[in-house]
């Protein structure tokens, strides 16, 4: 069986500070956004990309990848969860990945675990357990009470659902107003199992000026590796 990933591409990258959005910043000779696509596609278990571009972006169409048979655009909305729900409009399959382009180290071994969910029948995300002892702080700024660390994970993309299901559940919480940052946090208000897949820390979302230098650090170690 081979499934089709909705790669959320819309967002500006506000907290990178740089002067165009992050997904298109280069990195060992292609951009963030082209290794994304570039490992996903490399998949065996990948057979098509849905990429939510915004509507007036000025670098999409002169990427070499852009003509590409196996990817489709279509237009991001405002919040990512509207992007999401763009792309999961043009597709028609039992199953669907939902993955940030701002995620280019993700190890193929990874992927396959999460895709392993399909045959249990229950859709899942990566996600790799925090290290940090957690702190709840009050509006004060001081500690309020110390989380119990052990429940607590780190949630990542690849995500990983019935595509009826993500599609549902991502409307009914978008129509409610609810806080929605990830798929997952859609299937949970829609009361669905999530299951937790231990994945690679090494699967960063570059957010902060800083982040550039670990994704060049875990991309060549990578591509070295033979994406595993
Ligand atoms: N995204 C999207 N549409 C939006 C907002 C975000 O497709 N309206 C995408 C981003 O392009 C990114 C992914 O969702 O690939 C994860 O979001 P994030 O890391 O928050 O990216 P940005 O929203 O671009 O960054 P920032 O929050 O710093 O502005
Ligand atoms: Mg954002």
């Amino acid at each position: 069986q081979q499934f089709t990933v909705v790669v959320p591409a819309a967002g500006v990258g506000k907290r990178m500070r740089s002067n165009m959005p992050k997904q298109y910043l280069p990195l060992l000779g292609k951009t963030l956004l082209e290794h994304c696509l570039d490992n996903l596609i490399a998949h065996p278990r990948i057979k098509h990309i849905v990429v939510a571009v915004h509507p007036h972006d000025p670098y999409f169409a002169d990427l070499p990848i852009a003509q590409a048979p196996w990817l489709t655009r279509v237009n991001g909305g405002a919040e990512r969860a509207d992007s999401v729900l763009a792309g999961l409009r043009a597709i028609d399959d039992e199953w669907v990945l939902v993955h940030d382009a701002a995620r280019p180290c993700l190890p193929h071994q990874d992927l396959d675990a999460l895709l392993d969910l399909a045959d249990e029948e229950q859709g899942g995300i990566l996600a790799y357990a925090v290290r940090d002892t957690m702190k709840q702080a009050n509006a004060a700024g001081f500690v309020a009470t110390t989380l119990d660390r052990s429940h607590l994970w780190h949630a990542l993309t690849p995500q990983f659902f019935p595509l009826a299901e993500l599609r549902e559940a991502l409307t009914l919480a978008l129509n409610a107003n609810a806080v929605i940052t990830d798929e997952a946090s859609a299937m949970e208000w829609a009361g669905k199992p999530v299951k937790l897949v231990e994945g690679n820390p090494c699967n960063i979302k570059v957010t902060q000026p800083i982040d550039l230098m670990l994704a060049e650090f875990y991309l060549s170690k990578l591509l070295k590796n033979g994406r595993s």
